[in-house]
């Protein structure tokens, strides 16, 4: 497991356990983390689970893929620490993880 923050945009923070193995994604939707569309359903095709990484934790989530950073072309407002949670997978690693939900999708 591991605690993992969720802040929307308007400031309402969801603070959950991930369960090991599942992605930050799949832990935002089981939540209810407003925010998260998730459309594709994990597949790295659709870039609706934009999140922002908490700069602190750039280094431990570590960089996207290829085909992620393509995907990341069509998410809105994308900043360096842009990720798609459905390619950051939970581990005991990211206890702690801080991320946030951009004020909207696609
Ligand atoms: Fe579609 Fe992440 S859920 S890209």
């Amino acid at each position: 497991m591991a605690k993992i923050t969720y802040t929307t945009h308007d400031d309402q923070t969801f603070e959950v356990e991930g369960e090991e193995g599942s992605t930050v994604m799949e832990t935002a939707i089981k939540n209810a983390v407003p925010g998260i569309e998730a459309e594709c359903g994990g597949a790295c095709a659709c870039a609706t689970c934009h999140v922002y990484v908490a700069q602190e934790w750039m280094d431990k989530v570590g960089a996207p893929e290829p085909m992620e950073e393509d995907m990341l072309d069509f998410a809105y407002d994308v900043r360096p620490t842009s990720r798609l949670s459905c390619q950051i997978r939970v581990s005991p690693d990211l206890d702690g993880l801080k991320v946030e939900v951009p004020e909207r999708q696609g």
